[in-house]
């Protein structure tokens, strides 16, 4: 049994680094409902800068930032555009019906991106007995193809769509640093197109909380307004925003180690006949399936043994590389895989 455990289950279980910790110690505060927390508004200006947008807000996660983008974006009864393998159709709990009472507009994603031409269809012509196409939302990079990056010239192409359609545009981009790093594109040349964008700080960089929406200011006002509504009114926040914008400015360039990892691991696994990578990784995340062995059995032994993977999305276990896991572990950690599921073949 390795010890300890080899934890791939995703890049949010990251602990704090030291740099983080000071940071925290360092932090000025203030209370953030007031908008007086001197961090938080750092935090809100520096990113709001690199995306190329007019105004930001940091809120606890991911979910509530998306949720908040697609509230400003629509009123009830509005439809939004996504893939059928996005997070905020699969993993955000239906709160597009909950909170902003819109309904979803799913399409073939299984690559990441939807084909522009059904993306064309989808959207409604305008007429009194149907739903408004209000957003087209898109994922960067996409978790459930196995962190692919959406290439520039697609998302201009979304973009252009969408604007002549007069459909609002918004970017989940809870990993979008890993692209930007992956490309060398700069994270506000992909974002700065789109009405409303969703970064998260607590996944690669490893901050421990946080999200940020960044949009113009009037929607980021009614963003705000609806953070509070939602209960998501904190108080001396600079205390986990210093963490986030610790990591935007020491720990952003290391991703790239982390999809070194990812890379690594996947040439391990694809030396074995019964594993089957349907895309090699371009950044942080590895999916795949067994061959003639069950998908779930195999997390479990491997569990035994000490490699801890996803199984989060069916039919695909996930293995996503992060601070916290060495490139050592990584070779293990594939050897590990690839090793139980030979003893299972020879059995
Ligand atoms: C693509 C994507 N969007 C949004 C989220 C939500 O982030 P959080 O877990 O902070 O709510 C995640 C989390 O894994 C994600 O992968």
């Amino acid at each position: 049994m390795i010890q300890p455990p080899i934890d791939l289950r995703s890049d949010t279980v990251t602990k704090p680094t030291p740099g983080m910790f000071e940071a925290m110690l360092r932090a000025e505060l203030g209370d953030d409902v007031y908008a007086e927390d001197p961090t938080v508004n750092q935090l809100e200006d520096y990113v709001a800068e690199l995306l190329g947008h007019e105004s930001a807000l940091f809120v606890p996660t991911g979910v509530m930032s998306n949720q908040l983008c697609l509230k400003a974006l629509t009123v009830p009864g509005n439809e939004v555009i996504l893939g059928e393998r996005s997070h905020i159709f699969n993993y955000e709990t239906g709160a597009p019906a909950l909170l902003s009472g819109i309904q979803l507009h799913t399409l073939p994603d299984e690559q990441g991106w939807m084909e522009l031409p059904d993306i064309e269809e989808a959207i409604r012509e305008d007429a009194y007995y149907l739903p408004r196409t209000a957003v087209i939302a898109v994922e960067q990079t996409h978790n459930r193809a196995g962190g692919s990056i959406l290439p520039m010239e697609y998302l201009q192409q979304i973009v252009r769509l969408g604007r002549a359609a007069g459909v609002g545009l918004h970017l989940d981009g809870a990993r979008l640093w890993n692209a930007s790093v992956a490309t060398g594109i700069a994270p506000a040349h992909y974002a700065s197109q789109f009405d409303t964008v969703s970064v998260c700080l607590s996944k690669g960089l490893g901050a421990p909380v946080g999200s940020v929406m960044a949009s113009s200011k009037e929607r980021i006002t009614l963003a705000r307004k609806f953070r509070k509504v939602w209960g998501g009114g904190w108080r001396q926040a600079g205390i986990l925003a210093a963490c986030g914008l610790f990591g935007l400015q020491h720990q952003m360039e290391r991703l790239e180690e982390d999809h070194q990892k990812a890379a690594r691991f996947a040439e391990i696994l694809s030396g074995s006949p019964m594993l089957e990578i349907p895309r090699l990784p371009e950044t942080n995340i590895v999916v795949f399936k067994t061959v003639g062995f069950d998908l779930l059995r195999l997390a479990e032994i491997v569990k035994t043994e000490g490699v801890w993977l996803s199984t989060a999305f069916k039919g695909l276990l996930r293995a996503v590389f992060h601070m916290d896991v060495t490139l050592e572990q990584t070779t293990l950690a594939a050897q590990t895989v690839v090793a139980a599921l030979h003893k299972e073949a020879t059995h």
